[in-house]
């Protein structure tokens, strides 16, 4: 019942910085020094701090009768800004964005949709519009994608042997994360990034270097454009976002574009075959509901719509992490 709470307090600690405090003043602190650093009261601070101790974010030391803080290890790694594996920039978008239509989620039940209009006065005709309502929030997001992949990226591109396709297109590939993945797995492989053209303009901006000579862009739309031709196409978390009818109608549009011999690779959570977990998926499924337009599936599932599209030979395999994947093949004649 008090899940949220301890959501709340994470995401304000992260919020206010006292991670960060922490690591940039690289000795234990007291419960004034990080509350005149963060600029917050002292009553608050101490509130907060002691909760934090209790969900094993930070440690307490004894000095002369004071109670000192610093940081776990775990908080250190993760909730730090400038760890190479921070999660900051998605419990900012968790705090900011998922929370307030979670707000939402008796009236996305009842009503089977999005809470965007709810929750933030935009219209969710057009998904990607309402996500991406000014260049702050597509920024935001585009954090949220970029940060997973950088703790569970290797284990999905690695989760089937990929060597054997040279060129890959990345469909929806936000801010480039997978596609490094897949170049630093694969050294022969090139990727272009298929992404919206504002995506695309900022992922050239801000996430991919120039100097990333195997990563290339393409700008379109998945739905209403030319597919560029490769021998593997990546959706990653695309297919959750979307109804059977649209899935197919994508994977369709991929099938005809896919050199024979080719594949399609789909990343997403694996719910059970029989629905009953994992609970983590589970949440993202309703996750989904409050989002977008589609849903977390199950292996069975994804296998039957790569089927409705025409692809063969699929396998999926379970990482063990959050993301998953399942691979279809295109015959080399059919
Ligand atoms: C949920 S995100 C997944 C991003 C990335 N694949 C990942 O896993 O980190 C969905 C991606 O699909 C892109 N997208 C949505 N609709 C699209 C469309 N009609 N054409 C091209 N890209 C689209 C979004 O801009 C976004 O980058």
């Amino acid at each position: 019942m008090e899940g949220f709470l301890i959501s709340k307090t994470m995401f304000t600690s992260c919020e206010l910085g006292v991670y960060d405090v922490l690591l940039g003043a690289g000795r234990p602190l007291s419960a004034e020094e990080i509350s005149q650093a963060i600029g917050a009261s002292l009553d608050g601070t101490e509130r907060l701090l002691a909760a934090c101790t209790g969900l094993q974010l930070l440690n307490t030391h004894k000095d002369d009768g004071r109670v000192l803080y610093s940081n776990t290890d775990q908080a250190s790694v993760y909730l730090t800004r400038s760890s190479p594996l921070s999660l900051f920039q998605s419990i900012q978008y968790n705090s900011r964005t998922i929370y307030f239509c979670w707000h939402h989620l008796t009236d996305a039940v009842r009503e089977g949709r999005n809470q965007y209009e709810r929750a933030f006065g935009v219209s969710s005709k057009d998904l990607f519009e309402a996500l991406y309502r000014c260049d702050e929030e597509m920024v935001k997001f585009m954090q949220l994608m970029n940060s997973i992949w950088n703790i569970c990226g290797k284990d999905v591109v690695r989760a089937f042997d990929l060597s054997p396709f040279k060129a890959i297109c990345d469909l929806g590939g936000c801010s480039g994360a997978l596609a490094k993945q897949c170049t630093s797995s694969y050294p022969e492989c090139t990727v272009t990034i298929f992404d919206l053209p504002k995506v695309v303009r900022m992922s050239r901006e801000h996430f991919v270097s120039e100097a990333d000579l195997r990563i290339s862009f393409h700008q379109g739309d998945f739905f209403k454009d030319p597919l560029p031709e490769a021998d593997l196409y990546i959706l990653a978390r695309i297919l959750h976002d979307w109804t059977d009818e649209r899935c197919i109608e994508l994977l369709g549009r991929v099938y005809e574009a896919c050199n024979p011999g080719g594949g399609v690779l789909l990343v997403e959570a694996l719910l059970h075959d029989d629905g009953s977990g994992p609970l983590t998926v589970q949440l993202y499924s309703l996750n989904m509901l409050v989002q977008t337009e589609g849903r977390e599936r199950t292996a069975p599932q994804y296998s039957a719509l790569l089927a409705a599209a025409g692809f063969t030979n699929i396998q999926h395999r379970l990482t063990g992490k959050i993301y998953d994947a399942v691979l279809g093949h295109k015959e080399v004649r059919d």
